[in-house]
């Protein structure tokens, strides 16, 4: 209840940071010398939350990668980010979080760029209200927010993170 209140108070936490602050709030201290030498992978950066994050990263300098499974959406975000930071550095990739082969691939794409994976921001999600069944034979929700992201319970399932660890 007390977390909930500050929640929706925007009060601080530990990390000086509340609800109500901005991408850019957080990031403002940051100092690197070099950020154009940083990756960070976000996914779900096509809309809300992951957009905003990659905008404000982009304005950091940071290089980015967003992985997304409708690149047309994504170059559209792209366009957005370099309007305000024309000289980001923006690779957009087929993913697809509700598909163990798109996730491979992805991984096997983006290994074989040989860039560095600084920041890793898992945040592409979804909630379907019915049921329906990924390619893998998996509950869609589950499969999009657990499976595509975590460590796989089965060998066989190359998980994005996982997979980008193990390689
Ligand atoms: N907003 C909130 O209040 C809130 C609260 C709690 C948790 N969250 C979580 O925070 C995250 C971002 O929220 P948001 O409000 O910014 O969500 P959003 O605007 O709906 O964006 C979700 C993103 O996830 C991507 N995505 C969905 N399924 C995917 C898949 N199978 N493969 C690849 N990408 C996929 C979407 O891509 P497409 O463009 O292809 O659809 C989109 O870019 C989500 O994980 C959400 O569950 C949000």
């Amino acid at each position: 209840m007390r977390e909930t209140l500050r929640y929706l108070l925007g009060v601080a936490g530990p990390s000086g940071f509340g609800s109500s602050c901005t991408g850019e709030q957080v990031t403002q201290d940051i100092y690197c010398s070099n950020p154009s030498n940083l990756t960070a992978i976000i996914t779900g950066a096509t809309s809300g939350i992951g957009a905003e994050t990659a905008r404000v990263l982009a304005k950091r300098g940071l290089r980015l990668v967003i992985p997304a499974r409708d690149l047309k959406r994504a170059a559209e975000v792209k366009d957005w980010i370099q309007g305000e930071s024309p000289e980001a550095e923006i690779i957009l990739m087929e993913m697809d979080l509700s598909s163990f082969a798109s996730i491979n691939r992805f991984c096997s794409m983006f290994l074989s760029l040989g860039l560095p994976l600084n920041i890793l921001v898992n945040n592409a999600g979804k909630y379907c209200k019915k049921l329906q069944l990924t390619e893998d034979k998996f509950e869609m929700t589950f499969a999009t927010n657990y499976l595509g992201k975590s460590p796989s319970p089965h060998p066989s399932h190359a998980c994005f993170e996982f997979a980008l660890l193990l390689r």
